[in-house]
């Protein structure tokens, strides 16, 4: 059966989902598209070419209006619990960007709506879907280098060229650690495969950068099982810019795993065992659905299967609590458990 989908957020990721991952799934019918800001939600129905009848400004009005299973929450965070909370009271199952929620209780308070009300509640990680992603974590999970010691991570992009007034990414709240840190912190859980305990934090923003807030980054991040993480992020570094998920060069007892993924830069993860001096390449699995597309897929999967999908709100709380333990760090300068 096609699962019905009303659409929330059509934002230039927004219109980016409709047109590129939604439109593309056979399984998924997109029967309403919601945009709060009439303006936007013009334009967007014009560039998208979508039926007049079948737009809204408010979902409330799209329920009442179309079929629907499910709402796909692609707004900017604010939109966030207003939208999925609205869609859960009307017993919609609900796949979300991230980041989840401005505070843990507001996720909170959807994961308990959802469960009560036995529906889906998933937040898009999609960085997880990506084939070096996955043979890294295999790799760790299956002890290819052992017990892990440190993990090193850098991230770089030079996102500093737009007018200042055109681009709302520069206004946004904490670009660095709520909008990018959060695909990383993700990706430790699931790579590492440890939880994360303990976090300090440094943010600042270069001379000429023209975000708001911090858009650079330090942290250094303990783990249960002993892993030691060394991030460094940055928004408006001048130097070679990385893959999306970042450089990671992971020590363990027996070697060094290298990888990088989902960019520019080609997907790789290499192996170099403890004395040697040659690097192995992991051989990477195929992906039937990559990234976001991955993310709907197994959104439908759950659904079908009535399993609980592997990013469900409830799992995504870890990632959420180490995302707000590192933003009380850089703020306090003091050392923040991750609760
Ligand atoms: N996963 C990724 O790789 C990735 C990449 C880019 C953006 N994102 C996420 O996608 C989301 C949207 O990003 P964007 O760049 O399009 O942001 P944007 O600010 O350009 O657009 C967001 C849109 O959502 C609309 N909106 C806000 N609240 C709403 C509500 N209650 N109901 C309906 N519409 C509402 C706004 O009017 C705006 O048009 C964010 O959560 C962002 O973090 C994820």
């Amino acid at each position: 059966m096609t699962l019905r989908i009303i659409q929330v957020g059509l934002g230039g990721w927004g219109q980016n989902w409709a047109k590129a991952i939604v439109a593309k799934n056979k399984d998924v019918e997109t029967t309403a598209w919601v945009e709060i800001d009439a303006p936007s939600l013009e334009a967007a129905r014009k560039r998208l070419d979508l039926p007049a009848e079948k737009c809204f400004t408010s979902l409330s009005e799209a329920l009442d209006t179309v079929p629907a299973d499910a709402v796909l929450v692609t707004a900017s965070l604010p939109g966030h619990v207003p939208s999925a909370r609205t869609a859960l009271l009307a017993n919609k199952h609900v796949l979300m960007e991230k980041p989840f929620a401005p505070t843990v209780a507001e996720a909170m308070e959807l994961i308990e709506l959802a469960e009560e009300r036995g529906l889906t509640l998933m937040i898009s990680q999609n960085y997880r879907f990506e084939p070096a992603a996955r043979a890294a974590a295999e790799a760790i999970a299956q002890q290819k280098i052992g017990r892990l010691s440190t993990i090193n991570i850098d991230f770089r992009r030079y996102d500093n060229t737009a007018p200042v007034d055109e681009h709302r990414h520069y206004h946004i709240w904490e670009p660095l650690l709520v909008d990018m840190t959060i695909h990383h912190f993700d990706l430790m859980r699931l790579v590492i495969g440890q939880d994360p305990v303990q976090v300090i934090c440094k943010t600042w923003n270069a001379p000429w950068s023209k975000y708001d807030e911090p858009a650079e980054g330090a942290m250094t991040i303990t783990f249960d099982g002993g892993a030691v993480v060394n991030y460094r992020g940055s928004w408006v570094s001048t130097g070679p810019k990385t893959n999306w998920a970042g450089e990671w060069h992971m020590e363990g007892e027996k070697g060094e795993l290298v990888w990088t993924s989902r960019g520019e830069l080609p997907e790789s993860a290499e192996l170099r065992l403890l004395g040697e001096t040659e690097s192995t390449a992991l051989e990477l699995p195929t992906i039937a659905e990559h990234d976001r597309a991955g993310s709907l897929a197994a959104f439908v999967t759950a659904l079908k299967t009535k399993t609980v999908p592997e990013t469900s709100g409830r799992d995504n709380l870890k990632t959420l609590a180490l995302m707000f333990a590192a933003i009380e760090s850089a703020k306090t300068g003091q050392p923040v458990d991750v609760q």
